[in-house]
């Protein structure tokens, strides 16, 4: 139960890895609210995570508004906030950056970076009275790049540098803000990014083979390394971008390797 009396603000936990994280940190003792900006998704992942200890808030990360109104709906519905994880991201469009559209552009960012911004202002103050820690669903593309996904990418890499400069500026209260950067994990956002790859027939081959330890994985793996880092067993551990990635960043392309053999 290491997460006993805590309570988590986790947005994008109705699917995929959010999903994953929610039945983990659940299953840890803690009390959470689980944002989505989709009913549809809220009402099927009701279904399947236990019904006590859960609250569910339709809102969108990228609305200031939506973000003041979940934060104070979790402290008047639990008494307080020990963990924020932005957890919610969009990957679309996979295109390169001059076919990328400002409208896509616009929402890519404003998810992925402003959802944290509007986060952190509306519940950071919370944090502060529990010396409770942030945690950002990253990715590894932050750091090494992808190809026809350069917008995506840019939106990780700020997330990365937000990571570190946020855990300098929180540390003196005691508030520990960390990332993990899964690769590839099966989650319905990659189903869709594979059927819009030029080759899909082979991308599972490929999802397989980019990570060094021979598979992509589902969100389970990436829930575990989250539990660690927003619990106290991390209590010293701040501004870490933890790769979840099977080691993808050390051989990218295992098949190169396999070819020399
Ligand atoms: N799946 C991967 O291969 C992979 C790899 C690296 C990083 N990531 C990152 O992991 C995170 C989760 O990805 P996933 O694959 O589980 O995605 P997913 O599409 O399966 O789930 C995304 C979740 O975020 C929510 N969401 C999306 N936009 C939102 C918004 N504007 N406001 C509130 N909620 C919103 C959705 O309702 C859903 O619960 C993202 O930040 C993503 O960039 C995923």
């Amino acid at each position: 139960m290491l997460l006993k009396n805590k309570v988590i603000f986790l947005t994008g936990g109705t699917e995929g890895i959010g999903l994953e994280c929610a039945r983990l940190y659940h299953a840890a003792g803690a009390q959470l609210s689980i944002i989505s900006n989709t009913e549809k998704s809220i009402v099927e992942a009701r279904e399947r995570l236990p019904d006590n200890d859960i609250r569910f808030i339709n809102a969108d990360v990228s609305i200031a508004a939506d973000m003041q109104r979940a934060i104070a709906e979790t402290v008047a519905h639990f008494g307080k906030i020990d963990v924020i994880h932005n957890n919610a991201g969009i990957s679309n469009p996979s295109k390169a950056i001059h076919e990328t559209t400002e409208d896509e552009w616009n929402r890519l960012f404003d998810v992925n970076v402003k959802g944290i911004y509007n986060t952190t202002r509306f519940g950071i103050d919370e944090l502060k009275k529990t010396r409770g820690n942030i945690l950002h669903t990253s990715s590894l593309v932050g750091d090494i790049g992808q190809e026809i996904h350069a917008a995506y990418s840019a939106t990780k890499g700020a997330v990365n540098a937000l990571t570190k400069s946020m855990a300098l500026d929180y540390a003196n209260f005691g508030i520990r803000v960390n990332a993990v950067a899964p690769a590839g994990v099966w989650t319905p956002m990659l189903r869709t990014w594979s059927k819009q790859q030029p080759d899909s027939t082979t991308i599972e081959n490929y999802l397989d083979q980019i990570h060094a330890l021979g598979y992509c994985p589902e969100g389970d793996v990436v829930a575990d390394a989250c539990l660690f880092l927003v619990s106290d067993q991390a209590r010293f551990i701040t501004g870490c971008i933890l790769p979840v990635s099977g080691g993808a960043e050390l051989g990218y392309r295992r098949v190169i390797n396999q070819s020399n053999q």
